[in-house]
């Protein structure tokens, strides 16, 4: 039916981009455009500046690929609002706010690590209706649309069943040099690690949420996120059927920045863990 509604372009290996005024196909179209750009210059030297902390990290390829999905958004929606990593928050005149990370993993990026996203969220009166996270290193494309379903490229996903929490991988994120939460990181590591089948810290908090909604890991959990980081996570994640909260287990991760996602099992059992050990 998408192709039927719209000019259809062939790029890349098999991607097909659907040219049209539809906020999922404008989103992928940027997506893949910046996931271009990225591409052609992973592997080489980068201008390497610091916002804030000595580990946050950004390079002329996250204002570069911002550029790009921004200028692809305006184009095609002039009155919608932004918040960018990179460039901040941008009024609008319509009730539609884009939530934009660039590079998502930039460190993986920099060190030559092929695990890094472009993540592209869309909220209608503060509701996500759509979201795309593209991995330009191996081509593999997230989207969903609210009420529709999550995709990988064409295949349709739906999060793993598993329910005991010895048989689950769990993702999640470790604080570093320049974070004030190293503490309770290790309190937190030390609880889940002896109740779960394997641990893992990928580096791009987008394709973790893609990872759960895959069916990949089991379950992921982190704090101190930014909402570039969740928007699109979590209605991929949502659209293949997980539960996704801040800590306390009802609360919104894009007010709180923490996040704990998986089936309704998993998420359960994992709130129940880290719950009671801080907010
Ligand atoms: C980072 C990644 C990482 C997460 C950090 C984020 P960035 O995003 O998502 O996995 O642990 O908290 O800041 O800075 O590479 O866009
Ligand atoms: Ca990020
Ligand atoms: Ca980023």
């Amino acid at each position: 039916m998408l192709r039927e509604a719209c000019r259809v372009v062939k790029r890349g290996r098999g991607i097909l981009i659907p040219v049209s005024d539809s906020f999922r196909d404008v989103a992928v179209e940027a997506a893949l455009q910046a996931g271009a750009f990225l591409r052609s210059r992973f592997g080489a030297r980068h201008d390497i500046s610091y916002k804030g902390s000595p580990t946050n990290l950004v390079t002329e390829m996250d204002r570069g690929a911002e550029t790009i999905i921004l200028d692809a958004i305006h184009a095609r929606f002039p009155g919608h609002a932004v918040l960018a990593e990179e460039s901040g928050a941008r009024s609008g005149t319509e009730p539609y706010r884009w939530i934009v990370d660039p590079l998502d993993g930039t460190t993986n990026f920099l060190h030559g690590i092929p695990h890094f996203a472009i993540s592209i969220g869309l909220q209608r009166e503060g509701t996500l209706i759509a979201g795309v996270i593209y991995n330009p290193a191996n081509e593999e494309l997230y989207t969903a649309e609210r009420g529709k379903g999550t995709f990988l490229n064409d295949q349709r996903l739906r999060v793993a069943g598993r329910r005991k929490l010895n048989e689950c991988v769990i993702g999640c994120g470790l604080p570093h040099l320049g974070r004030g939460d190293l503490e309770l990181s290790r309190i937190e590591l030390t609880e889940i690690q002896e109740r779960v089948a394997g641990l893992r810290r990928f580096g791009a908090a987008s394709l973790d949420f893609a990872f759960v909604a895959a069916g990949r890991l089991d379950g992921y959990w982190e704090r101190n996120l930014q909402p570039w980081d969740i928007a699109a996570g979590q209605i991929i994640l949502r659209e293949a059927g997980g539960i996704v909260s801040g800590i306390a287990g009802d609360d919104d991760p894009l007010k709180t920045g923490n996040v704990i996602c998986g089936n309704e099992f998993v998420h359960a059992e994992l709130v129940k863990i880290l719950k009671p050990l801080g907010k």
